[in-house]
């Protein structure tokens, strides 16, 4: 069976359809891919991976992060929940999770891309939105491209966290501030070709700019990079594989009760290339 898809929204997202051996057999990874970068984000339903099936997946895709979650000594795998007591290494900053972001930015080479399945969801809330900062880029006049061509832009881990925790003490804030800051263009210009925002909560301020006005247009370009034509909302149901580009698009969690338990299975792959500016 041949890799057929379904745009979910003109911009951003593709619903996928392939048999579970086509899929595991690394035979369309080269299109899967393709379909990944040029969506932004990608979903197949009633799939139900194993954690084994999914990790093969995300080997037959790219180079499988181990690093950042050796802790877990799963191979990659990282149980993407609030419980402390499932994972106390990171759910204390998976609140986070809940503003727009893109992973791995205090990273020279941010992750390439995700893949999530869901292990218990909650009964409301916990949709997770995309939105594709290769699309809102295109889609600005051509006077303010070249303006933001030029500049780079600080990501800090405390950009990422304040803004969900305004209530934060003081050593919660020492310890987001002890983390290493990274400097990116504001404008990557992929190997591809393509370009895109590199946006995220993480993005502290612009190099060499009036923190008044480095406010004013970080915030300007995050409501023009999230508005409704730009965003896909996945509303999980078991079974299903998500797979996102973590180089052209953000995201983020729709808040749900902590109680519920809820808890997805996450497979990151390698970056490939460093964020560019214009050559
Ligand atoms: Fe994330």
């Amino acid at each position: 069976m041949a890799l057929e898809s379904t745009d979910l929204t003109p911009r951003v997202g593709s619903e996928f359809r392939i048999d579970r051996e086509a899929l595991l057999s690394g035979a369309h990874a080269r299109k899967i891919r393709d379909l990944l970068v040029a969506r932004g984000v990608i979903i197949a339903r009633g799939l139900h991976l194993t954690d084994d099936e999914q990790r093969q997946l995300a080997r037959s895709l790219g180079d499988l992060r181990l690093g950042t979650v050796k802790k877990e000594g799963d191979e990659g795998l990282m149980k993407v929940t609030f419980d402390e007591k499932v994972n106390p290494e990171y759910a204390k900053f998976f609140f986070g999770s809940q503003l727009w972001h893109m992973d791995g930015t205090y990273e020279e080479v941010p992750p390439f891309a995700t893949l999530l399945t869901p292990r218990v969801l909650s009964e409301t809330g916990g949709q997770t939105e995309f939105a594709n900062n290769y699309a809102a880029y295109e889609d600005l006049p051509d006077d303010e491209k070249t303006f933001l061509d030029g500049l780079s832009v600080v990501h800090t881990m405390q950009a990422a966290l304040f803004p969900g925790k305004r209530d934060c003490t003081v050593e919660e804030f020492a310890l987001w501030h002890s983390y290493p800051n990274r400097v990116h263009p504001l404008v990557w210009h992929h190997k591809s070709g393509r370009r895109s925002l590199v946006l995220s909560t993480s993005a502290s301020h612009v190099v060499g700019m009036h923190p008044a006005e480095s406010h004013d247009l970080l915030q300007r370009l995050m409501a023009h990079a999230t508005q409704p034509q730009y965003v896909y909302r996945h509303a999980w149901q078991m079974g299903d594989l998500l797979i996102w580009d973590n180089t052209g698009t953000m995201h983020r969690v729709l808040p749900f009760p902590a109680e519920s338990g809820r808890q997805l299975h996450r497979f990151t792959l390698n970056g490939e290339e460093p964020v560019s500016a214009a050559a």
